[in-house]
């Protein structure tokens, strides 16, 4: 009634908006959206189980994938306030003494009267909100806690009861209890450290590193926890490493809401932010990393756009409707704010691709693949046609067929690579094995390509690993001298 069985997606609206608001605000792990809105919707038609937290998940996975992230963008989603949430940070439980802190001291014992136990009915009720009476409870980073934590909170999870130390009962029926940790996330890092930086390429199949990444996960937590514990959890889910889209996707949010931010805090003042796809792709680059994730990402947004910016303000730098455009600077090492001539073309959020072929059913075919990914395309039939429009349009992409009417592909891609050097040109060749002199060429000139014929799913795989100065396998550019 309330999810289709088959595919887990919830089908009323209610929870259609809850999955696209968490899906907006936590990139790239769909696992968790499927398990959580079920859960949130029983509670919301008054269905949760009695005498029970309403869903106890334990998030797993490398740092910086979004785990703590999660249940502060549940907590705004509900509550409408990101830190409308009770946490225990864990770290601060790891000597058996301070666990006492969680329920207090029973009376009569030192310390009865100054310890205020975190965990009381009346802390649990005041992060709920009148928008939804559901209790959003996180113990974070939960392997740190010294092992009688875990024992404490079999009957919480168990039953929804915690007996305080003056033996007083906490009711978490209406609660949702998350635990995060990283717990083999050492390992799993292990696991993927072979295609780390290719991620998403063609080679290792998603699915099956996510079920590696699973199996890693569980297995560490069977070694910390004791069956008891594990058996009361009703959600394991394991989060993935983030890929070069789900970084850009992160960075694009923040960019909008940016923008939203300058509109709502300076309201007729308010000035419009251009961020180019390159300085987009930058940002991914400086914010993020396969160890720490999307961590620094927003630290690297806030430092080098948003304070260069209101920097910008404060000086009254910035006329009311006008628009700031961001570049980076020639050092390459931090960006320039300027404001943007008037009618001068915005830089556009997304990468733009040159598709180059005579082949017009081809063509049409590629372009529409391309402009599904939200990629702007132009499209060029000759060698003449693709310099003028590459001149005009700076392209981030050109995807270049083997032969055309007026020149071999292979040679057009080194030419527009001559004259705009961070052109990334892929070249799609006719033969496999290549001609020798073609591969020399294109290793000369750092060129990708693509023997045909090819699936576009691939082709897209290729041009996503490009776009983010990743080689892609087999077809690579040759490694860069350290
Ligand atoms: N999947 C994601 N979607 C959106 N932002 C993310 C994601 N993962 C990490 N981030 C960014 O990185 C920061 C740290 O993520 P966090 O959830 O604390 O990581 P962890 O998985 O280690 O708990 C977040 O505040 C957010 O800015
Ligand atoms: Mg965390």
């Amino acid at each position: 009634m309330f999810t289709s069985t088959k595919t887990r997606r919830p089908v009323t609206r209610e929870a259609d908006d809850l999955a696209s608001l968490l899906a907006s605000m936590v990139v790239g792990q769909p696992n968790m959206i499927d398990a959580l809105v079920p859960c949130v919707e029983m509670f919301q038609a008054g269905l949760a189980p009695e005498s029970r937290p309403v869903g106890v998940f334990l998030l797993l996975g490398p740092t910086g994938t979004g785990k703590t992230r999660t249940v502060e963008a549940l907590a705004e989603a509900l509550h409408g306030n990101a830190k409308s949430l009770l946490k225990i940070d864990c770290g601060e439980y790891q000597m058996e003494h301070e666990v006492a802190k969680l329920i207090g001291a029973p009376p009569g014992y030192l310390g009865h009267r100054e310890t205020q136990p975190a965990l009381t009915q009346q802390k649990l009720t005041s992060v709920a909100s009148e928008k939804c009476g559901l209790s959003i409870i996180l113990f974070d980073e939960i392997e740190k806690a010294a092992p009688s934590m875990a024992r404490l909170m079999l009957g919480l999870l168990d039953r929804g009861i915690l007996r305080l130390g003056d033996n007083t009962q906490v009711n978490f029926e209406k609660t949702i209890i998350f635990m995060t940790s990283n717990l083999g996330a050492r390992e799993m890092m292990r696991e993927i450290a072979p295609e780390l930086g290719f991620q998403s390429a063609v080679a290792a199949d998603p699915g099956e590193v996510a079920g590696k990444l699973e199996r890693v996960a569980m297995s560490a937590v069977k070694r910390k926890f004791s069956p008891e514990f594990v058996n009361r959890i009703d959600h394991v889910i394991t989060y993935q490493p983030l890929d070069a889209v789900s970084f850009a996707a992160i960075v694009d949010h923040e960019v909008d809401r940016l923008q939203r931010h300058v509109v709502s805090r300076l309201g007729p003042r308010a000035f419009d932010v251009d961020v180019p796809y390159v300085v987009r792709q930058w940002l991914v680059a400086r914010g993020t990393s396969a160890e720490y994730g999307a961590r620094e990402l927003k630290r690297t947004i806030h430092r080098n756009l948003t304070q260069p910016l209101a920097t910008m303000v404060a000086r009254g730098e910035v006329d009311p409707g006008s628009c700031v455009v961001v570049g980076i600077r020639k050092d390459r090492q931090s960006l320039l704010l300027g404001m943007a001539r008037a009618g001068a073309p915005r830089g556009s959020a997304q990468p733009s691709i040159l598709v180059v072929s005579e082949n017009r059913e081809l063509l049409q075919f590629q372009q529409h693949w391309i402009a599904d990914e939200g990629w702007e395309v132009t499209i060029a039939g000759t060698a003449v046609e693709a310099r003028k429009l590459a001149a005009r349009r700076k392209p981030d992409v050109a995807l270049i067929d083997a032969a055309l009417p007026d020149q071999r592909g292979v040679e057009l891609a080194v030419q527009l690579r001559s004259t705009a050097p961070s052109l990334r040109a892929i070249a799609l060749t006719a033969a496999d094995p290549l001609p020798e002199d073609e591969d020399r060429v294109r290793l000369q000139n750092g060129i990708g390509l693509l023997p045909k014929p090819f699936l576009m799913r691939d082709a897209l795989v290729v041009m996503r690993a490009r776009l983010a100065d990743r080689p892609f396998p087999r077809y690579d550019d040759p490694p860069k001298a350290a």
